[in-house]
C-alpha cells in the first residue's frame, strides 16, 4: 500500500493526480494538521515530524511512501525517514525542470522550504532561478479562509517581484495548487503572463512507475486533529471509491 505524508490537505493535489494514472493503487493518507504548517518549521522540527508520520503510515500497512510535502524533503533527503522506498517533491520536481532549461523560473514555497535552498541547489544550474516565500499561505489555504484574504497574501509576496518578468512560476508547495486559479489572477496582474507548474503528474508518474498501484482503489484517511475543510476536501474521493477517515 502507498503512503501519502503531507501537514494536511496538500498531499490531496499529489494524490489527485496519482489516481488519474493509477485509480486501482490502496492508498494510506496522513494529514498532520496537528501540527501545520510545516513551512514555518524548524528542520529539527521537520525530522520529528516525519519520524512520527512514517510510524502513523506504517502502522497502517504502508510499504512505499510518497512525501507530498515540500517542507520536508531536505529531512526526508537527509534521511529522517529511514525508508528507502520512498520519493519526495523536490527530485522529480527537478526533472521535470530540464525541459524549461534557461528560462527565468520563480518559485513560490514555504519559508522552510526557501531556508532549506534545496531548490536552489537543484535548479541553479538548469534555469534562471529565483525563490520567493509565502509566508501564511499554506496555513490559509489549510483553514478554508476566503479567497480575498488568499488572494491579498499572494499579492503581498508578489509585490516584491513587480517588474520582474519570468518564463515560469515553479508551485514548491503541494497546498498551492488548491487555489491555483487564485494564484494565477495575481501572477498575471503583477508579474505578466507566466504559466504555472505543478510537480504533482511528475512525482505521481513516479509512483506509477516504482510502487505497486495494483489493489482495490481504497483510500484511508488520518488526520491528527480533525478539519471541516478537510472533511469537505475529501468529499469527493468518497463519493468514488471505497474510503475511510480516522482522527488520531
Ligand atoms: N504542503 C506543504 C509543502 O509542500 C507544507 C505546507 C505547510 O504546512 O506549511 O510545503
Amino acid at each position: 500500500m502507498i503512503g501519502i505524508f503531507d501537514s494536511g490537505s496538500g498531499g490531496l493535489s499529489v494524490l489527485s493526480a496519482l489516481r488519474k494514472k493509477a485509480p486501482k493503487a490502496d492508498v494510506v493518507y496522513f494529514g498532520d494538521i496537528g501540527n501545520a504548517p510545516y513551512g514555518s518549521k524548524s528542520p529539527n522540527e521537520l525530522a520529528a515530524f516525519v519520524a512520527r508520520g512514517m510510524q502513523e503510515l506504517a502502522a497502517r500497512g504502508a510499504t512505499e511512501i510518497i512525501a507530498a510535502c515540500n517542507s520536508i524533503s531536505f529531512s526526508i533527503l537527509a534521511g529522517a525517514a529511514g525508508h528507502d522506498r520512498l520519493i519526495e517533491m523536490t527530485r522529480p520536481a527537478a526533472r521535470m525542470m530540464r525541459k524549461y532549461a534557461g528560462e527565468r523560473v520563480l518559485l513560490l514555497a514555504t519559508q522552510a522550504t526557501v531556508d532549506s535552498g534545496i531548490y536552489r541547489e537543484a535548479l541553479w544550474s538548469i534555469v534562471a532561478f529565483d525563490e520567493l516565500p509565502v509566508p501564511n499561505l499554506a496555513t490559509a489555504i489549510e483553514e478554508g479562509k476566503s479567497k480575498e484574504a488568499i488572494a491579498q497574501i499572494v499579492r503581498d509576496a508578489l509585490e516584491t517581484r513587480k517588474g520582474n518578468s519570468y518564463d515560469k512560476i515553479l508551485l514548491g508547495c503541494t497546498h498551492y495548487p488548491l487555489v491555483r486559479d487564485i494564484i494565477e489572477k495575481e501572477v498575471r496582474a503583477l508579474l505578466g503572463s507566466a504559466p504555472l507548474l505543478d510537480p504533482a503528474d511528475a512525482v505521481a508518474e513516479e509512483g506509477v512507475q516504482r510502487f505497486d498501484c495494483a489493489g482495490g482503489g481504497m483510500l484511508k484517511f488520518v488526520i491528527s486533529k480533525d478539519s471541516h475543510e478537510f472533511r469537505n476536501r475529501i468529499t469527493p474521493f468518497f463519493l468514488e471509491t471505497p474510503s475511510t477517515l480516522e482522527v488520531i
